[in-house]
């Protein structure tokens, strides 16, 4: 077996991305994880939400900080996508951790907090975790490098560094902030990042990998995970080797 394959955001490219129906999707298309993104509300709840703003994938607009939980769970978070997901709503981490806690899929939790510093996101996040006792499941990334190096003390769950940055020392400057892990950007997928990261014990993934000529050299370099919006096509590559 390869790489594993990460559904991002779910199974996106076929339902509205981190909605239920998108982690269902990505279930039955056997992903072996999915990987999804965490932000605050107004009172503190966690919830899974890509942009910082509600206007692309809501009937809303503003920002998901300035929305009580109760408000955000009103909105349709699946008509942008199509008729079909009318009403769907936007999931909180609590819901979405009970949902996947009897399947046997890996967690990506990525703390969105590079352009909103969410104060103690990092403390909910890990309470959650450990109230659902998931620790051995889930992946931490973030590509805010003081998330990262306050979750390396405060956990022992595998933390990963995300960037889309070039830099010759990124599998060093990643283990220098504490993580465990790096998740990059595909076009940082040359030179020798493979072997620097195999040498150095980091277990590599690469996001968001969608085209199958990309898919194929990840699964030929043999990345430890492809984060991708399509888990059917990436397992049908995966099975040609
Ligand atoms: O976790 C990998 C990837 O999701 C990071 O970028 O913008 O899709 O959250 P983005
Ligand atoms: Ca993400």
């Amino acid at each position: 077996m390869g790489g594993k394959i990460f559904a991002h955001r779910g199974a996106s490219q076929l339902a509205p991305e981190n909605t239920m129906p998108a982690f269902e999707l990505a279930y039955q298309l056997k992903a072996d994880a999915i990987e999804t993104d965490v932000q605050l509300t107004k009172d503190r709840i966690p919830v899974l939400f890509h942009d910082i703003r509600l206007n692309r994938t809501t009937n809303q607009k503003g920002y998901i900080k300035d929305f009580t939980y109760e408000q955000l769970t009103k909105l349709d978070a699946g008509s942008w996508f199509s008729k079909k997901y009318i009403g769907t709503s936007i999931v909180s981490l609590e819901d979405f951790l009970k949902w996947v806690e009897d399947k046997p899929l890996m967690i990506n939790l990525e703390l969105k907090n590079h352009k909103i510093a969410y104060k103690h996101l990092e403390e909910i996040v890990l309470e959650m975790i450990e109230y659902f006792q998931m620790e051995e499941r889930i992946i931490l990334s973030s590509f805010n490098p003081a998330s990262v190096q306050r979750l390396a003390k405060m956990t022992h769950i595998q933390t990963a560094f995300l960037t889309s940055k070039r830099r010759t020392d990124l599998v060093e400057y990643a283990q220098s902030l504490g993580a465990t892990a790096l998740h990059i950007q595909y076009r940082l997928l040359r030179g020798n990042i493979v072997e620097q990261s195999r040498n150095r014990n980091m277990p590599l993934r690469v996001y968001t990998v969608n085209k199958r000529r990309q898919l194929l050299r990840c699964f030929q370099k043999k990345c430890d995970g492809i984060i991708t919006d399509v888990p059917h096509k990436a397992q049908r590559i995966r099975n040609l080797f």
